[in-house]
């Protein structure tokens, strides 16, 4: 074996940068924090070549007095803690005293600096490490720092190796300076690559900052959270599950100011959209938690992008709960929104939203609407006249119908207007003060039955209907064993199930709703056996929501309307009605929409009345 020895200096550098830089997005993550800790309003950050040639970030900060430069680029040296207590409530971003050291141990490393009340400022620099007699030199620079990284890695071949292309590199630059950006809207912050200014961003306001990053749709297709309990303060905004993206690339989290990966919050998000998220999609959020910096841990990761809530739980249930009410808390309230605008290039189907509670409606609570089940033959192509039957009628000229004075007093407790047409078997139209409302009567008639069941489920009443002749149902052992397993659960929306072999069961009991729908189905695939038969979206798989809840998801999916079922007039506005009264009407329960408003302006503009 060989003999045991102290590695030298450089080579311990150069190992602890193999953790903190690990690729050019990692020094422009590096510069960039010590830059916002020294205090800067503005920051050029200038990248060539994916940052692999180069890396020049300046600020205007506080600057590095001549006598601390050397120091500065030694390790473990920082200006940020003293003690270890220090560590414990650490707020700045850096703390560790081993950023420039490490950059400098893999790179061609020139710092210059100036701090406001020196004359001129200083210069250090050296490839791999400093020379040992190396004194800051004299310089020319405003006041602040540039620190200049040339030739990342040119000292380490097997690194560089591991390097993507030069735009791939550029690309994580670009992430990590959007998410250092974020939530620093009074920063100006430039972003140069090749010598092209590729993002400029001025001192704005918070949401105009988010605006630029995210894209304008981003804060239209989402609601603001805002509220702080127990020393914690949760801020930002979370996306529409209406706007629910295939990748999970529009998430972004701070704690204290610092971008981080966090599992607490990320279960506690996850899990505030699993009512109303397929598992598959992933919500758009951007957030912000502040809390004492005593109460985190953010010594935990080499690069600084976890930390550790000493009471996690607390943590989680106060983002959980923040989110789940705003989500419940979006409601139909078309005046109030963006909807589809008139000078829209294509009719642009948005979803129109808003926060706030509806006015009670008279005599909601004791309203059991009948959908009709079972019904005519299925129809292609159906549209029901208007009940008064008017022939295209001019609306602004038209005297007052009263079919039309009925409407308008109910129109202010009913958002969604009044049922004028089925069509296609699967939308509802509707005409409201603001024009046109299209109501999907499947996916609204989902989401009403199970927050009905939900509602049910917490007063201890889900309803239940003995069947006159058990159901057996023929599955597999270990199915069999799933489903018993799950039994509590299944009990308690009501179902009754009784195991009557290894790879068999009767069904004696199933939830009202489903009296006469056939149930094997939905067992066989809540068992994980058999084919899913239905809709790919409707097989519900995420960990974080409840057996219970899954299964009343599937139940109200399975009970609700069908297409092609005709609906009547009273029988819509029931529906209408029952949306209006719902938390979380806006969308089904795998996170669709279930209506969008066409405003009577938009239409206007399509067939270019009023010009
Ligand atoms: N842009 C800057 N403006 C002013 N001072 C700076 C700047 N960059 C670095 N410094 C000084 O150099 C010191 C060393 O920086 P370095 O990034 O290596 O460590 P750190 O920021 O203290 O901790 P960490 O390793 O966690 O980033 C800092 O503590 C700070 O005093
Ligand atoms: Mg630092």
């Amino acid at each position: 074996m060989t003999a045991i020895a102290i590695l030298p200096d450089l080579l311990i550098d150069q190992i602890k940068a193999g953790e903190v830089v690990e690729r050019p997005a990692a020094v422009v993550k590096e510069l960039v924090e010590n830059s916002l800790d020294a205090g800067a309003q503005s920051i050029v950050i200038d990248v060539v070549e994916g940052g692999l040639n180069r890396i020049r970030v300046t600020d205007d900060g506080c600057g590095i007095p001549a006598e601390a430069l050397v120091g500065a680029l030694a390790r473990h040296a920082t200006s940020k803690i003293r003690v270890l207590a220090d560590l414990e409530s650490v707020a700045s971003l850096g703390f560790r005293g081993e950023a420039l050291p490490s950059i400098l141990s893999v790179s061609r490393l020139r710092v210059t600096s100036r701090p406001q009340q020196a004359a001129h400022a200083h210069q250090v620099h050296g490839e791999g490490r400093l020379a040992d007699d190396m004194v800051g030199e004299p310089a020319a620079h405003p006041v602040g720092t540039t620190i200049d990284v040339r030739d990342l890695f040119f000292n380490t071949p097997a690194r560089r190796k591991f390097m993507r292309s030069a735009a791939a590199e550029f690309r994580a630059i670009v992430q990590v300076v959007h998410k250092l950006a974020l939530w620093r809207p009074a920063m100006r912050i430039e972003l140069l690559h090749n010598g092209r200014c590729t993002l400029k961003l001025p001192p704005q306001s918070q949401a105009a900052r988010i605006a630029a990053l995210l894209g304008d749709a981003f804060l239209t297709e989402s609601v603001a959270v805002d509220e702080a309990r127990l020393g914690l303060h949760l801020q930002g905004w979370v996306g529409l599950p209406a706007a629910a993206r295939a990748r999970a690339d529009c998430q972004h989290v701070h704690v204290n100011g610092r971008p981080v990966r966090d599992r607490v919050m990320a279960s506690a998000i996850r899990r505030a959209y699993a009512d109303v998220m397929h598992s598959q999609h992933h919500p758009a959020f951007v957030l912000s938690l502040a809390l004492d910096p005593a109460a985190v841990d953010v010594n935990v990761h080499p690069q600084k992008t976890e930390v550790r809530f000493r009471r996690s739980a607390e943590v989680h249930d106060f983002i959980f709960g923040v989110i789940h009410h705003q989500l419940r808390a979006v409601r139909p309230e078309p005046d109030r929104h963006h909807q589809i605008r008139p000078d829209d290039p294509a009719p642009q189907w948005q979803v129109p939203l808003a926060l706030g509670p509806l006015p009670p409606r008279a005599g909601a609570a004791s309203f059991v609407p009948q959908y009709a089940v079972g019904g005519g033959p299925p129809l292609a192509f159906q549209v029901e006249d208007r009940a008064d039957g008017e022939a295209c009628p001019d609306p602004a000229a038209a005297p007052p119908s009263p079919w039309r004075a009925a409407a308008a007093q109910v129109e202010a407790a009913a958002p969604l207007g009044q049922a004028i047409a089925q069509l296609h078997g699967i939308f509802i139209l509707a005409e409201n003060t603001d024009g046109l409302v299209v109501v999907d009567a499947h996916a609204a008639h989902e989401r009403v039955l199970y927050e009905r069941l939900k509602q049910q489920l917490a007063s201890g009443q889900a309803a239940s209907q003995r069947l006159l002749v058990p159901e057996p149902v023929a599955l597999d052992e270990v199915a069999v064993e799933t489903l018993m397993a799950q039994r509590e659960a299944l009990a308690s929306v009501g179902f009754e199930l009784d195991q009557t072999g290894p790879d068999s069961l009767w069904v004696r009991a199933v939830p009202a709703l489903l009296q006469r729908t056939p149930v094997a189905g939905l067992l066989k695939r809540w068992a994980g056996s058999g084919d899913a038969g239905d809709d790919e979206l409707h097989r519900i798989d995420d960990g974080a929501q409840s057996a219970q809840q899954r299964v009343l998801a599937e139940v109200a999916c399975k009970a609700a309307i069908k297409a092609n079922r005709r609906l009547t007039l009273p029988e819509m506005n029931a529906l209408l009605r029952d949306i209006e009264g719902t938390e979380l009407s806006g969308q089904c329960n795998h996170g669709r929409r279930t209506w969008v408003q066409i405003p009577r302006g938009t239409l206007d503009h399509w067939f270019l009345r009023g010009r």
